[in-house]
């Protein structure tokens, strides 16, 4: 297998490389990152110690150069495309929009094009549940549901979704959508909800949760949502979609108390703050789809993964904190305020 893994250094994209190097041997990975604030080599450092420049590349570059994504394509040979590149954080988008348009749609558009020039046997893009919007208290999201994004995020997301569409069904290009909920896991960024919890918590500052922390999100142990994707990959059909849940629904506040437990940690730690403009109320998946077609179910419990996950930032303490520099502290600052 000969794979372009776009946002290969961010959080799921470097879950994935590790997942395919644990499972395949016969494999050529080209990681195409622009290395944002949220892209991080140190992700890969084992990755690159044992495979660089002979099963593993890395190429610092953007998906939306037309060029550099046409050359790497032909000068690696590559068969199949998996793309994770984006701006991923809904806050942010909300702060700012323009980055989330030029990279989640007009660097999807391109990519797709210059994976159609090269006849790509298989693209398949990484998508998310908010796509589909908000739900109430009851119901849950099938590949069905007509798609009401809420944030910025969310609509540039259904944009590059739209996109894929028609590129499927207007030139017949073998695109396949995966649309995942919540991941928590090793490597995210501390700007989301579970390691930025982590992280406060650890230095006994405040944590802020919005309204009144009701919200429910379905959570993924990341090394799920990768197996989904190694499905798709594997046995997906082209113009298919595909819901991939957790099947762990919670309220922001129940995950808050859990980390806060599992640290031992006071819960008078919990801040509850202004509410995200446009925050959606719940999500959750039905993914009964992909168990059928891909023989897809989410392997780990919540309880599991997040002690997994816990323990594996309590042991990376230094990842973190190189994290916590210039670009990390101002957003902090600019978006909770001092
Ligand atoms: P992340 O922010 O941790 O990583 C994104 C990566 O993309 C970074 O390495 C960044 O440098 C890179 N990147 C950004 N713009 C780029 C560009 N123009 N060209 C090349 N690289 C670029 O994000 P994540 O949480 O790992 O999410 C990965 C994908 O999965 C995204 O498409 C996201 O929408 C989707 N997704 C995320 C979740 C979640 O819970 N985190 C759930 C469902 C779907
Ligand atoms: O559902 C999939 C999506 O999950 C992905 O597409 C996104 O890329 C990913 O960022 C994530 O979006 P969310 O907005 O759901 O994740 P976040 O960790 O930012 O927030 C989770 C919940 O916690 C949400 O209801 C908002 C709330 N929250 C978040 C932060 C950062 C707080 O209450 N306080 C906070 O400080």
């Amino acid at each position: 297998m000969r794979i372009l893994v776009t946002g290969g250094a961010g959080f799921i994209g470097s879950n994935f490389i590790h997942y395919l190097f644990k499972h395949y041997s016969d494999l050529v990975v080209v990681n195409l990152d622009k290395l944002t604030y949220a892209g991080n080599l140190a992700n890969l450092l084992d990755i690159e110690k044992k495979y660089k420049n002979s099963k593993y590349f890395f190429i610092h570059g953007d998906i939306a150069n037309r060029e550099l994504v046409a050359a790497i394509l032909e000068q690696y040979q590559l068969e199949v495309i998996v793309n994770f590149a984006a701006e991923s954080h809904v806050d942010r988008s909300i702060f700012n929009a323009y980055p989330f348009v030029q990279t989640n749609v007009v660097g999807t558009q391109n990519l797709l094009e210059c994976a159609k020039k090269a006849k790509i046997q298989k693209f398949i893009h990484i998508s998310t549940d908010e796509v589909y919007g908000s739900l109430g208290k009851e119901g849950k999201f099938s590949e069905s549901t007509p798609l009401a994004p809420n944030s910025p995020y969310s609509a540039s997301k259904a944009g590059a979704d739209f996109l894929c569409r028609s590129y499927f069904k207007t030139y017949g290009f073998p695109v396949i959508i995966t649309r995942c909920s919540n991941n928590y896991g090793p490597f995210q960024f501390p700007e989301k909800l579970i390691p930025l919890t982590f992280l406060r918590a650890m230095k006994d500052e405040p944590i802020p949760v919005y309204g009144q922390g009701e919200n429910v999100r379905d959570w993924i142990f990341v090394e799920d949502h990768c197996y989904g994707i190694d499905l798709a990959m594997q046995r997906g059909k082209p113009g298919a979609i595909y819901n991939f849940g957790g099947n762990a629904e919670k309220k922001n506040i129940e995950v808050v108390k859990a980390i806060l437990d599992f640290l031992g940690k006071p819960h008078s730690l919990i801040t509850f703050v202004k509410d995200r403009p446009g925050h959606d109320f719940r999500y959750a998946m039905d993914f009964s789809y992909a168990q059928k077609e891909l023989g897809f179910s989410p392997r780990i419990s919540f309880e599991k993964g997040l002690e997994i996950t816990l323990k594996w930032y309590q042991n990376n303490l230094d990842w973190i904190s190189q994290i916590q520099s210039g670009e990390y502290l101002t957003f902090m600052e600019t978006w909770y305020g001092k």
